[in-house]
């Protein structure tokens, strides 16, 4: 996110607020969590391991990977290769890399992280993957297309995971059928199976002003609040935001189109899990990366040394994950995973399901609130916090997302949450690691190159590096956990060298110390395309609703931006050897482990995109 100012809590808040229309009381049981037995072999926590030596993936995530690494990875880097070798027609690319695309045991191990940044976040996130998606024919014809269908892992953050996660619960739909799917869905069973339908983003909608009328808007937020009474009775703390994960359901989950939105008979999303991705076709058929969506956490005791200026979380704070299995940390303060299906459950007697909503998930990783001003929080968000300060009196007076706290009484030396009774999650760029990485240099993961794209905004709306810095420091307090490639200590380095507004690869130069640090390539939306054209891709954060024909506008514009590679001089637009060097990079750790040297174009390609 962009720089934080200070610090308000929500009373302040509500003390200035003006009040809107009363709402109804009209709790909606698709978003309240449900008790009941467990199953017999219930397991609350998981300890993952806080070495290298004796980490260990969920049973259910090593599967999952293993599945997709041999029944559709060796087949995607097929018609990967064969892309990239038709878009370079003129270019031989040694015969290694086709070797090691096809070698199933010692190919590459590829993750994609998107950033946050809001909307603009979540669309250039998006236009970025459209770019590396091979069923896109443009894609493919460019040469870069194929990519993503080789990815392991697919992580977000913030806008990035709405983006995420909205892909993942859609069925991995294509990225322009995600956002404008082609036709208007009737659900045949009318409200009551809207949910197994995936209806588009609707950007057009603001998350807080959707209409012109003011009347209806108020309506609106009323029923983003009233759907959250039944959790609130259930016993539940609710906050502000499951409030925002209720408006954000009806952009970034199934059961919302067009002609419905403003009919509440629908659920809008409200019962979409996020453990339910495991029974989309697609995941069920290995098709999709694994997706990881990253939040931070507010602890009681804040370790201020270890604020980035700017920013609002310590970088010493745990990072946490969630994934379709579980929620947790790889972080050595904490090495816990909880099953995400039951999070809510604090025990082993009763077990508690329904409450890892996918819109709340969502919510989490983009709970900003508690790092902004009064000013903006007021100009942009207030008619949401007003609705919710008039009709939940018991509502919890903090900006953070709650969850029960399955990791009760665990790491209590390191993990700072410890003796809380739910976890306060907020927003996963608070500690100014906007680009979420960390999941991908988890060493269990065995992630070689990593696809990092960064939408964050730092000036002019574009990035300008400082989400790489702030992983880099970060890594270097837990060395014994992760290791990260060297970058720019400076946002200045990067800008004055032209790091953000081409790609540029990280970590090209290894020992046989530091082979299993993964190589970056660092996909920035850093200014304008080469070809001259005005940027649209550098909308501000705060934006929160778009025209169709502007979200059309800036994936167009990304596409550009994701295919036009580092041109080789000043008078050109393009770089037509762009396809085989990204390709290059792809294999250059497998082709280190085999003791390979570079050769032909993927010599002068690494010297030229890597940063030394
Ligand atoms: C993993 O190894 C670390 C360091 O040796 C040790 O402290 C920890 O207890 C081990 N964890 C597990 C789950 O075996
Ligand atoms: C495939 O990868 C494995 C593991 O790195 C390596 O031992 C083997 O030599 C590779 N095979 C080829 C044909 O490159
Ligand atoms: C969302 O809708 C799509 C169809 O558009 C369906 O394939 C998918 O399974 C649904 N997702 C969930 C989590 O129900
Ligand atoms: C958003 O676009 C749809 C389809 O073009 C249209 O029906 C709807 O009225 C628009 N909504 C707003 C708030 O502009
Ligand atoms: C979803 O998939 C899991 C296994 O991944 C299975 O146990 C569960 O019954 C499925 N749920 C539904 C509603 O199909
Ligand atoms: C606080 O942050 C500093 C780095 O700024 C770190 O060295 C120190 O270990 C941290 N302390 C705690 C208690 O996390
Ligand atoms: C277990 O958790 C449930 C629901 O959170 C709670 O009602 C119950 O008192 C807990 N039981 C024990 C033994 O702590
Ligand atoms: C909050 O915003 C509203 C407009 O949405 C404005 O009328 C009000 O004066 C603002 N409150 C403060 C204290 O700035
Ligand atoms: C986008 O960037 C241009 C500079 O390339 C700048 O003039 C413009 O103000 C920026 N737009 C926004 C909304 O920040
Ligand atoms: C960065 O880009 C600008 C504009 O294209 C160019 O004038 C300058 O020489 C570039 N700097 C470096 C270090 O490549
Ligand atoms: C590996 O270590 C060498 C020597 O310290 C260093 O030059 C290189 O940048 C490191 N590579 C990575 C990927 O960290
Ligand atoms: C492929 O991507 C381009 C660029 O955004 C887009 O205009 C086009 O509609 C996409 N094609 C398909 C079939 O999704």
């Amino acid at each position: 996110m962009a720089s934080r100012l200070s610090f308000v809590s929500l009373s302040l808040i509500l003390a200035f607020i003006g009040t809107t229309a009363q709402s109804q009381v009209v709790p909606t049981g698709a978003y309240t969590p449900t008790k009941g037995a467990c199953p017999a072999d219930f397991q609350l926590v998981r300890m993952a391991g806080s070495a290298a030596s004796n980490q260990t993936l969920s049973t259910g995530e090593a599967a999952y990977i293993q599945s997709r690494k041999s029944e559709v990875i060796p087949g995607a880097w097929q018609t990967y290769l064969s892309n990239v070798e038709a878009a370079a027609s003129g270019t031989t690319l040694p015969s290694y890399v086709s070797a090691l695309l096809a070698n199933e045991s010692g190919g590459p191990t590829l993750g994609i992280a998107t950033s946050g940044g809001g909307y603009r976040a979540a669309i250039v996130g998006a236009g970025f993957l459209n770019a590396l998606d091979g069923r896109n024919g443009t894609s493919a014809a460019a040469g870069t297309g194929g990519l993503l269908q080789g990815a392991s892992y697919l992580s977000g953050l913030s806008g990035g995971a709405w983006f995420v996660s909205s892909l993942a619960q859609a069925n991995f739909p294509t990225i322009q059928n995600l956002i404008f799917p082609p036709t208007e869905y009737a659900a045949p069973g009318g409200a009551s199976d809207a949910n197994a339908y995936w209806g588009g983003w609707h950007a057009n909608y603001s998350f807080v002003t959707p209409s012109d009328d003011p009347l209806v808007d108020a309506a609106y937020v009323s029923w983003c609040v009233d759907e959250i009474l039944g959790k609130q009775l259930a016993g539940y703390p609710v906050t502000f935001g499951d409030v925002w994960s209720r408006t954000l359901a009806r952009h970034f989950a199934n059961g919302t189109t067009g002609s419905n939105f403003y009919d509440e008979s629908y659920p809008h999303g409200a019962g979409v899990l996020f453990s339910e991705i495991a029974n989309t076709s697609m995941f069920e058929s290995y098709q999709i990366p694994f997706p990881i969506v990253v939040t931070d956490i507010d602890v009681p005791t804040t370790n201020a040394s270890a604020i980035i200026p700017g920013d609002v979380e310590p970088i010493t704070n745990p990072i946490m994950e969630f994934n379709v299995y579980e929620m947790g940390s790889y972080d050595p303060l904490l090495s816990a995973f909880a099953p995400t299906k039951y999070l809510g459950t604090t025990n082993g007697s009763l077990c508690v399901t329904n409450y890892d909503q996918s819109s709340f998930v969502a919510a989490s990783s983009s709970e900003l609130f508690n790092g902004l001003t009064f000013e903006l929080l007021n100009d942009t968000f207030g008619p949401l916090l007003a609705a919710a300060s008039d009709s939940l009196p018991g509502l919890q007076n903090e900006l953070y997302a709650y969850w029960p706290n399955p990791f009760y009484g665990v790491a209590p030396d390191t993990f700072g949450a410890s003796k809380q009774s739910s976890l306060h999650l907020v927003d996963g760029g608070e500690d100014g690691e906007n680009v979420p990485l960390q999941p991908l240099l988890v060493k269990a993961r065995g992630v070689d190159i990593i696809v990092a794209i960064d939408v964050s905004s730092d000036e002019n709306n574009f990035a300008d590096g400082s989400a790489l810095i702030a992983t880099q420091d970060r890594v270097a307090l837990f060395p014994s956990a992760y290791s990260f490639p060297p970058v720019p200590t400076t946002a200045a380095e990067f800008t004055s060298q032209n790091l953000t507004t081409r790609p540029t690869f990280f970590g090209c130069t290894t020992t046989p110390a530091n082979l299993s640090t993964p190589l970056v390539v660092y996909l920035a939306n850093g200014g304008p395309p080469h070809d001259g054209a005005a940027p649209v891709t550098n909308t501000s954060t705060y934006q929160l609703s778009y025209e169709d024909s502007e979200v059309q506008a800036m994936l167009d514009q990304t596409f550009v931006l994701a295919t036009q590679g580092y041109p080789a001089s000043a008078g050109e637009t393009m770089d037509p050897e762009w396809p085989a060097c990204l390709a290059c990079a792809v294999v250059d750790r497998a082709r280190e482990r085999v003791g390979t040297a570079r050769s032909g174009v993927c010599e002068s390609c690494l010297e030229r995109y890597c940063w030394s």
